[in-house]
């Protein structure tokens, strides 16, 4: 299913995502603080923390989006802005805009916008993966929530990267989709060697998943194995009135 495209011969320990010093201000108020954490290749990080940490703001300065304040962020030893230039980073934003859903693109054409070079077997690959070939020549607004998180998948994966960025990419989606999705990631993960870099609060499927959880509240709060990170004490310093941690470990 998947394409000998992503093999890479041999998984390395190189470093992969460096982020030195790194803080995000917008209108004066510092939004990320003194982030500093290097990433290897063939990574499955997960990275959790309360609704306003700062996860998404992460993912938009390692994508080159906007920029930091103080420090640094490397890829593969480039700039954000280099590495693109040379090779594609998957996303799956978190907020895709209305105007995206209101105009009149079909499934087919939102995945084909996701790779320069068009291939109609790529593009079927992609669609074909998240089983949505029947809606290849729907129109975005025509799909419901789950469906349009499906094709957004699929444009993400399209042109094979070897980064993926997915913000909250659970959300939405029903359990059958959410297990596809998880089978498709570790395979991606495992065979593959694609490094993958998910912001979830599905924490429990998570820490099952990933091989590193990042627990960030504007600072970094801890970093490391899921069995290491997801106990009381740093989940307390994540989330202070809720009771139920640690999930399943
Ligand atoms: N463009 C912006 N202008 C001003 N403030 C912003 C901007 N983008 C984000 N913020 C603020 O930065 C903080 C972090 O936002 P971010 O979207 O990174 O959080 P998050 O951890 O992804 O949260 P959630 O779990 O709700 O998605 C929030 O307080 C948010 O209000
Ligand atoms: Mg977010």
């Amino acid at each position: 299913m998947l394409n000998e495209k992503f093999r890479i011969l041999e998984l390395t320990k190189k470093p992969l995502i460096t982020i030195s010093n790194v803080t995000y201000a917008t209108n004066g108020i510092k939004i990320l603080e003194d982030i500093n954490f290097e990433i290897n290749q063939g990574c499955y990080l997960g990275i959790i923390g309360p609704n306003g940490a700062g996860k998404t703001t992460l993912l938009r300065l390692i994508l080159g989006i906007i920029k930091p304040n103080l420090g640094e962020i490397r890829i593969q030893g480039l700039a954000p802005d280099e590495y693109l230039n040379r090779e594609p980073i998957g996303y799956l934003p978190q907020r895709i805009s209305q105007t995206i859903y209101e105009m009149p693109i079909t499934v087919e054409e939102l995945v084909r916008s996701g790779i320069d070079k068009y291939s109609r077997d790529t593009v079927d690959w992609a669609i074909d993966l998240f089983k949505i070939s029947s809606l290849r020549k729907k129109s975005l607004k025509e799909l419901s929530g789950g469906e349009r998180q499906k094709a957004f998948l699929a444009r993400a994966l399209v042109a094979k990267p070897r980064i993926l960025l997915l913000d909250e990419p659970t959300t939405g989606i029903d359990p059958n989709a959410r297990d596809d999705l998880l089978e498709i990631l570790e395979k991606l993960n495992k065979e593959f060697g694609v490094s993958i870099l998910v912001v979830t609060h599905d924490i429990a499927t998570f820490a099952h998943e990933s091989k590193c959880i990042l627990c960030l509240n504007k600072r970094m709060v801890c970093l490391g194995e899921p069995q290491r990170i997801l106990k009381e004490e740093y989940m307390k310093l994540l989330y202070p009135t809720h009771t139920v941690f640690p999930h399943r470990l």
